[in-house]
C-alpha cells in the first residue's frame, strides 16, 4: 500500500463515496476508509429498503441550517437530475412514491452496487475495518495515523456522518476533528424522530398504537401535512418526524387530525339537521373509528348531539383541529433519521466544502449543518456536498 495519496476520505457511506468518485474520475489517487465492516448501511437500510435516493423538488427551502443559504451552491452545481442521470446509466428501475419522492423499484442495494462499481471504475482505493488514532496536519496536508500504520494526504475529506443509528457505524468523530482544528461546532441534536410523551398523553398513545391518520402538525412557525402513527411510545409517522426537526425541549406542537374538516361548524350543522346523531358516530365520518371513540370518551361525550351544549361540542372540535401537545423529548439517535447541527457552515466555503482556516481539510455530508426534510432531501445534500469537495480536492 502507498502510504501518500492526494486524498484521504474518511467515511464511506453516500457523501464519501460521492467524493471519492468524483476525486477518482479527476485522477486524484483517492483512500476511502471506513471503520465499519459493511460501508454504506445507511443506503441500505433507507427508505425501507428501496432508498429514496433524491427528491425532484430539492431547494435550499427544504433544509435546515443556521447558515440557510450555505446549500444553495452545492445542490445547483449537483442536481437530482444529474443523479438520475447515474442511476439511469446502471438501469436502475425507480418510481416517484409522492410530492418528488425517488424510490429504487427493487431495492437500496442497487445504489450501493452502482456507487462501488463507480467508485472502482474511478481508481479508488476503499478499505473498511480501519481504525483511525490521530490525524495532524503537517506542511503541505495531514497525516492519519491508522490501524494500518501512517498515511499521508493533500487533501483529507471528513465524511463520518451523524450521530443517528449508532449500531451502524454512526460516531461523533467528524465533530470531534472539527473542534480538533478550531472549527466551530452546532450542538448535536436528533432529527426526522418519533417523540414520546408520559401521563394521560401516553396512555392515549398506547391505546391508540398501531392507528395511523392524516393530520397537520405545527410547531412555531413551521407547519407539515402528512401520515401520523400513535404507536406504545407516543407519535410517529412522516409528519411527525417533519415537525420533530422544529421541536425543542419544552415546546408544544398543535396536531390538526382533521385538516380539511371544519369539525366544530360541521357538528354543529349536525346537530340541527341529525340532533339523534351520537357524537361518536358523527367524528367517525371524518375520523378513524378507534380514535373517534378515543376523543368522545376523553371528553365524556356519548350521547347524541342536541345533548350536548355548544361548549361540549367545541371541546371536542377543538381536540381534532386544534390539538395542543407537549412531547417529553424524542426517541434520540437511536431511531433518528439525522442529526441536525454539525460543523458550523460559516467555517465552510460554500463552493468546496473546504474549511477557510484549514487549507485541505474538508466536510461534506451529513456532518456539516445542514439537516434536509423527509422525502429524499438528506440523501441530495450527500450528492451535492460530496461533488462539491471531490471537484476541489
Ligand atoms: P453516512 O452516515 O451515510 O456515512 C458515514 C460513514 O462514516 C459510515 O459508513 C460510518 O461507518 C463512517 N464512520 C463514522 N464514524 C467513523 C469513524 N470514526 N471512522 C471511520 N469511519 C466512520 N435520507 C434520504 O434522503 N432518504 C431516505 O430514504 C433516508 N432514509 C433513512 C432511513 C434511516 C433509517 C436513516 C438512519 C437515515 C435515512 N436517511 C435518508 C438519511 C441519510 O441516510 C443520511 O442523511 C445520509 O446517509 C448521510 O450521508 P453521509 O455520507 O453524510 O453519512
Amino acid at each position: 500500500m502507498s502510504d501518500t495519496y492526494d486524498v484521504i476520505i474518511i467515511g464511506a457511506g453516500a457523501a464519501g463515496l460521492m467524493c471519492a468518485i468524483e476525486a477518482g474520475k479527476r485522477g486524484r489517487q483517492v483512500w476511502l476508509i471506513d471503520h465499519m465492516a459493511k460501508i454504506a448501511e445507511k443506503i441500505r437500510i433507507s427508505g425501507g429498503g428501496r432508498c429514496n435516493f433524491t427528491n425532484l423538488y430539492a431547494g435550499p427551502q427544504h433544509y435546515l441550517s443556521q447558515n440557510p443559504h450555505f446549500c444553495k451552491s452545492a445542490l445547483k452545481r449537483y442536481t437530482p437530475q444529474d443523479f438520475i442521470a447515474l442511476v439511469r446509466k446502471h438501469a436502475i428501475a425507480f418510481h416517484e412514491k409522492k410530492s418528488g419522492q425517488l424510490f429504487c423499484d427493487v431495492s437500496a442495494r442497487q445504489i450501493i452496487d452502482m456507487l462501488l462499481m463507480e467508485a472502482q471504475e474511478a481508481g479508488v482505493k476503499l478499505q473498511t475495518q480501519v481504525r483511525i488514532n490521530a490525524i495532524e496536519a503537517e506542511s503541505g496536508g495531514y497525516r492519519v495515523r491508522t490501524s494500518l500504520g501512517d498515511v499521508c494526504c493533500a487533501a483529507l475529506v471528513i465524511a463520518t456522518g451523524g450521530l443517528s443509528i449508532p449500531k451502524i457505524g454512526a460516531t461523533n468523530f467528524g465533530y470531534e476533528i472539527a473542534k480538533k482544528f478550531g472549527l466551530n461546532v452546532i450542538k448535536p441534536r436528533a432529527a426526522l424522530v418519533p417523540l414520546i410523551f408520559d401521563g394521560t398523553m401516553l396512555a392515549r398513545c398506547r391505546l391508540l398504537s398501531g392507528l395511523s391518520c392524516e393530520a397537520e402538525v405545527r410547531c412555531g412557525k413551521q407547519t407539515f401535512s402528512d401520515g401520523l402513527l400513535f404507536t406504545h411510545r407516543g407519535l410517529s409517522g412522516p409528519v411527525i418526524l417533519q415537525i420533530s426537526s422544529c421541536w425543542e425541549e419544552g415546546k408544544e406542537i398543535v396536531v390538526n387530525l382533521a385538516p380539511q374538516q371544519d369539525v366544530y361548524e360541521r357538528l354543529i350543522r349536525q346537530k340541527q339537521m341529525q340532533p339523534r346523531l351520537h357524537a361518536n358516530n358523527a367524528l367517525m365520518e371524518i375520523l378513524p373509528k378507534r380514535l373517534a371513540q378515543g376523543i368522545c370518551d376523553e371528553h365524556a361525550c356519548s350521547g347524541a348531539l342536541s345533548d350536548l351544549p355548544n361548549i361540549r361540542i367545541a371541546e371536542i372540535a377543538r381536540a381534532c383541529n386544534d390539538w395542543h401537545i407537549r412531547p417529553i423529548g424524542t426517541e434520540g439517535y437511536r431511531t433518528a433519521e439525522v442529526t441536525l447541527g454539525g460543523v458550523d457552515t460559516r467555517e465552510l466555503s460554500s463552493q468546496t466544502m473546504e474549511a477557510r482556516n484549514q487549507p485541505g481539510l474538508f466536510f461534506v455530508g451529513e456532518v456539516v449543518d445542514v439537516t434536509g426534510h423527509l422525502g429524499g432531501f438528506n440523501f441530495q445534500w450527500a450528492w451535492s456536498s460530496g461533488y462539491a469537495a471531490g471537484q476541489s480536492v
